[in-house]
């Protein structure tokens, strides 16, 4: 983001709930090194949202997964990652887990994929309290009702011995967030939390997830390949094109005023009720990414 302002409280000055610093993701595969993330300045504190949006293969789920510490093995890492003041890539393993395990939280973008199929909902609910919270499996599993209900999810008892395929795509989805806030996380990543989701659900969730933010004080790093959505919903927002941040700053400036083309181009080409041009405008990609530009050039 764009505020630099750092939080003051009687205790004195805070550092932000997130900071990242020249935050890069390169992969490693056939003897070759690609950047898919390319330097990522964000900051983002406690109660408020920033969006990122990009269109596919652009590079937000790298960079979540670079600040949950979750890359695959294929992906390394560079810059600053600043949780609460503290670098979480200069940490070693166990001293990165005992901090994101429980306040770093992620709602990842597939959630059938995310859910095991063969363990219960409750059983998987249970899991993370009893490791990060100390809770007993009666206190658990009392919490998971608890949770649910908190999700939207009233009278839950009976869900907690269902299985992910007997779900509806937004109940998945509301048990992805109960779980992801069950250890009482102070950051919130939601990777495309409502892809697969009709409209009418998708405000659900959103909401759910703006008031779970007011609630519990969370920080929310929203990622959607929807520029609407973001506007709608984020404080800040940062446009990524191939691993390249186009443009950021306060979400209502960006839309207003967009200073790069390619924002321009995906604001102009969002369809919009009630205005129907006979032909939606494309953008030329290759004209803004450095990645298609170098492939242009190699061929
Ligand atoms: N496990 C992986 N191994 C190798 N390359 C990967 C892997 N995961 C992602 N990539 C590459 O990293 C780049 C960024 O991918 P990323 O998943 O962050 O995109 P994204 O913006 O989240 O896209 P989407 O909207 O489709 O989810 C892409 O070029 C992708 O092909
Ligand atoms: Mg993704």
């Amino acid at each position: 983001m764009v505020t630099t302002a750092t939080d003051v409280t009687a205790a004195g000055p805070q550092p932000p709930l997130l900071r990242t610093e020249n935050l890069s993701v390169c992969i490693d595969s056939h003897g070759e090194r690609n950047t898919v993330v390319s330097d990522v300045n964000l900051e983002l504190t406690a109660g408020r949202t920033i969006g990122i949006v990009g269109e596919s293969g652009s590079g937000k789920s790298m960079t979540a997964a670079a600040i949950m510490g979750i890359l695959p093995p294929v992906a390394t890492a560079q810059g600053r990652v600043f949780y609460q003041g503290t670098d979480l890539l200069t940490l070693d393993d166990k001293a990165r887990r005992a901090i994101s395990g429980p306040e770093l939280a992620y709602i990842f973008q597939e959630p059938m994929s995310a859910l095991h199929p063969m363990l219960s909902i409750g059983a998987q609910m249970i899991r993370p309290m009893r490791i990060h919270l100390g809770l007993s499996k009666r206190e658990a599993r009392e919490r998971s009702a608890e949770l649910l209900d908190q999700v939207g999810i009233p009278k839950s008892r009976g869900l907690l011995g269902a299985y992910v395929h007997q779900l509806s795509g937004g109940m998945r989805q509301r048990v992805m967030i109960a779980m992801a806030i069950s250890c009482q996380p102070a950051l919130l990543l939601a990777d495309e939390p409502t892809t697969a989701l009709d409209a009418a659900v998708q405000k659900q969730i959103l909401e759910l997830l703006l008031d779970l933010r007011d609630q519990l004080g969370l920080g929310l790093v929203l990622i959607s390949h929807d520029l609407g959505l973001i506007s709608r919903y984020a404080d800040d927002v940062l446009v990524m094109l191939d691993g390249d941040v186009m443009e950021q700053g306060p979400t209502a400036d960006v839309v207003a005023n967009p200073t790069h083309p390619y924002t321009r181009g995906l604001i102009e080409s969002a369809p919009r009720i009630g205005h129907v041009p006979r032909r939606l405008p494309t953008i030329d990609r290759a004209k803004f990414s450095t990645r298609a530009l170098a492939d242009k050039e190699a061929r």
